[in-house]
């Protein structure tokens, strides 16, 4: 059946420029300190970086998780079951997902991204890997309230988000959209989430601060992109890239350090820096066995198996939509 209808659902300006986009960046440099939403370093460029980061020895998320979707290949199509469609948020290049497609005989995929070319080339490749899945792609930013084809409306269903993006939420954000997406899959549905793991905070600060510079350039790339899509003339030499472990929050920090004070205009604003000050862009979350499941327990999924068995450790969790009861 292949690629039947592309679902949009993002709001873009008469110059093509997301108007969420917009809106984060001026919130974002207008507050103390500076901060900027993780996702909006997916471009084309900042996509193409982020697949680069993907295959860097430092960086294991990507090889962890993989392997454990291919040893256990088995005992994950034994505790999902066939015919389920497959709803993947922030689908990305999708290049895990062939792994779990193939594993567990799905009914349908539903990848859902925020970058409609990326979504596109990969909903054609995975339709024509897989002849006779009925694939429903959906351009939507998966943060925000998202309507699922009406296609898949009857079948059960299985949430898969890996590549441990839950960890750029903080908590209270991380409930929301499990909540969110409980409430989108519905009771009885179940959730396929990767997980990465606290470990030594010099492994996780090499993971995003490799000695390549390949995160360094991905990091530096939304200061391009502000350049590029909002008329902006950010000073980008004049930043460098920081990763730091923030152990209270449990979680690696990216910032981008401003070299020397300086000002600089975005869509006609002016905006100030000092020596030192930082543009906070990304939190990556990492958890304990326990506090995974106390996250997706605080949001309406109960765990029901995990796989966690790679060294670098990073963990598959599968979760059910399981009815609320009373309880003591
Ligand atoms: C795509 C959010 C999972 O946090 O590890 C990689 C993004 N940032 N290197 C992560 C990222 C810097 C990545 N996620």
């Amino acid at each position: 059946m292949g690629v039947v209808r592309n679902l949009r659902q993002v709001d873009a300006d008469a110059a093509g420029v997301d108007v969420a986009f917009r809106a984060d960046v001026h919130a974002g440099f207008g507050q103390t300190p500076k901060a900027i939403p993780a996702r909006w370093f997916y471009d084309t460029t900042g996509s193409a970086l982020f697949e680069d980061i993907t295959a860097l020895p430092e960086y294991y998320p990507t090889r962890s998780e993989t392997d454990l979707l291919t040893r256990h290949a088995r005992d994950l199509a034994a505790a999902i079951g066939a015919g389920r469609a497959v709803v993947e948020l922030g689908s990305g290049s999708s290049t895990k997902t062939p792994l779990l497609l193939d594993a567990i005989a799905p009914a349908a995929y539903v990848p859902v991204d925020i970058s409609g070319e990326f979504l596109r080339d990969s909903a054609r490749a995975l339709a024509a890997r897989f002849a006779g899945l009925p694939v429903y792609p959906v351009e939507a930013d998966f943060t925000q309230r998202v309507d699922m084809p009406r296609e898949i409306a009857d079948l059960p269903k299985l949430g898969f988000f890996p590549g441990s993006t839950i960890g750029n939420m903080v908590a209270r954000t991380a409930v929301d959209l499990l909540r969110n997406w409980r409430e989108a899959l519905g009771e009885g549905s179940l959730l396929l989430i990767g997980i990465d793991r606290i470990k030594d905070e010099r492994v996780l600060e090499l993971a995003y601060d490799d000695p390549a510079g390949v995160t360094a350039a991905f990091n530096l790339n939304l200061l391009e992109r502000i350049n590029r899509e909002l008329g902006g003339d950010i000073p980008v030499e004049n930043f460098t890239h920081r990763a730091i472990w923030n152990d209270v929050f449990a979680r690696i920090e990216m910032h981008l350090v401003a070299a020397c004070d300086m000002d600089f205009v975005v869509d006609g604003r002016r905006y100030e820096m000092t020596a030192g000050e930082t543009i906070h862009s990304e939190n990556s979350h990492k958890y304990g066995a326990r506090d995974a499941n106390l996250l997706l327990r605080a949001s309406g999924w109960t765990p029901v198996a995990s796989w966690d068995d790679t060294d670098p450790a990073f963990a598959l969790i599968l979760a059910k939509a399981t009815a609320f009861r009373s309880a003591p």
